[in-house]
């Protein structure tokens, strides 16, 4: 990544987020080329980072959507990712949600019980529409994870277990609405370990082939997204590994492969630039407090999330401090007990990693502004949000001043 910091805090102040537009293509490029010897379909998980101009870059390189609200849907047709590359997934979808999904064609719906399939099931019925459906699978797999991040276990909400499963698909192949197309598994986020992966699409594949013997044939199966990325020093899983772990699980089968990678495509190619505001020792403990806070970026305080973070400045003097924002609570972080160098106001501060789940998580706590966002994509900067102004945060409140 070749970018210059400084220059776009000039013209775009702080804080910012900056995504290397070049840095997906490759990801996607890597991902894509790895699943090469089958038909497959990347579908970014839109979750990951939503602007709408990253959806489209990675849209125009061919890939789909995972989507989990119909919001998200919406962001994904309208830069024109087709309909048949989107799939819709999420433990609680509502009616209204479940209805546009269905008007508005798109590949499937990822089912996460059986109340859910019974809703689908009863609204394609009053559309005079067949649903789509692929099941998700909870494979009861530990994927060593983050707690907060796991999914693949029956203590977490996801999903259903294998006799549920295999129910819902006789449901599907007797329902006139209905039409089970592919089953689905997603045990868990920012994953460096292949086993567990490996482990869940066995249990995948083998119901497939159960299914498959009593006449029921899928053309799809949805591996999940969860691929991890460096944001220490973690030993990744090779995508090539990956591939192959899927696809030689798959044999015999005639089966498009999806995944729903997130983080993966996006988590690397972000940087949040934040400016330093003040330093303060408060007895002898030292504090850089800067103007990015955790309402731009919440995974240091939520997770306890590590994310590498370098002062821009030449000094040579480095000691231990808390990098800390604005807002008026202690868990307002981005790291505790970092060696930094010593700053003076309006040195930059480069937190890396922070493409995925950092801007879509990002909150108007203590009326702060969202921050804008800028895309480098072969050495030329845009911006592809604008900064929020108190006007904008104000906007759906102040008719209803009395
Ligand atoms: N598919 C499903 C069904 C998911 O639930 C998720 C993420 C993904 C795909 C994409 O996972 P990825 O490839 O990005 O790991 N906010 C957390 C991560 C939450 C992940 C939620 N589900 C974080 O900041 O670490």
């Amino acid at each position: 990544m070749n970018i210059n910091f400084k220059e776009l805090a000039n013209k775009y102040q702080t804080p910012y987020y900056v995504y290397d537009f070049d840095h997906i293509t490759k990801q996607y490029e890597e991902l894509k080329g790895a699943f090469k010897a089958r038909k497959s379909l990347i579908a970014y998980a839109v979750k990951a980072n939503s602007n709408l101009s990253v959806i489209k870059h990675l849209a125009d390189l061919g890939a789909g959507a995972d989507c989990v609200s119909i919001g998200e849907v919406k962001r994904a047709l309208k830069v024109g990712i087709a309909p048949y590359k989107i799939i819709f997934s999420g433990v609680g979808k509502i009616d209204s949600e479940i209805k546009e999904a269905l008007e508005s064609d798109i590949l499937m719906i990822n089912v996460e019980s059986d109340a859910e399939l019974n809703r689908v099931e009863l609204i394609a019925k009053e559309l005079g529409k067949v649903a789509r459906i692929s099941i998700r699978v909870n494979p009861n797999i530990d994927p060593q994870t983050h707690p907060y991040i796991s999914t693949g276990l029956h203590e977490n909400k996801f999903g259903v277990d294998i006799d549920t499963a295999k129910r819902m698909y006789i449901q599907c192949k007797n329902s006139s609405s209905l039409d089970p197309v592919g089953m689905h598994c997603h045990i868990g986020s920012q994953l460096t370990q292949l086993e567990p992966i490996k482990e869940s699409i066995k249990i995948v594949t083998d119901l497939v082939r159960n299914l498959k013997a009593i006449k029921i044939e899928l053309s799809f199966v949805d591996i999940g997204g969860g691929l991890g990325i460096v944001y220490d020093d973690e030993t990744l899983i090779d995508t090539k590994e990956y591939a192959q772990a899927v696809l030689e699980n798959m044999f015999g089968l005639d089966i498009t492969i999806i995944c729903e990678p997130g983080r993966f495509m996006v988590g690397n190619a972000g940087t949040f630039v934040t400016k330093v505001l003040y330093e303060k020792v408060n007895g002898n403990k030292r504090f850089v407090i800067v103007d990015g806070a955790m309402n731009d970026l919440i995974r240091p305080s939520l997770y306890n999330a590590y994310h590498k973070i370098e002062v821009l400045n030449d000094n040579e003097e480095f000691s231990d401090c808390n990098l800390v924002g604005p807002i008026c609570e202690s868990g307002d972080f981005f790291a505790k007990n970092v060696q930094l160098q010593k700053t003076q106001h309006n040195d930059l501060v480069a937190i890396y990693s922070a493409g995925a789940y950092g801007f879509t998580m990002a909150s108007n706590y203590n009326t702060r502004g969202k921050v804008a966002e800028i895309a480098v994509e072969k050495g030329i900067d845009r911006l592809i949000r604008k900064r929020e102004t108190f006007e904008d945060i104000i906007a759906l409140e102040e008719e209803f001043i009395k």
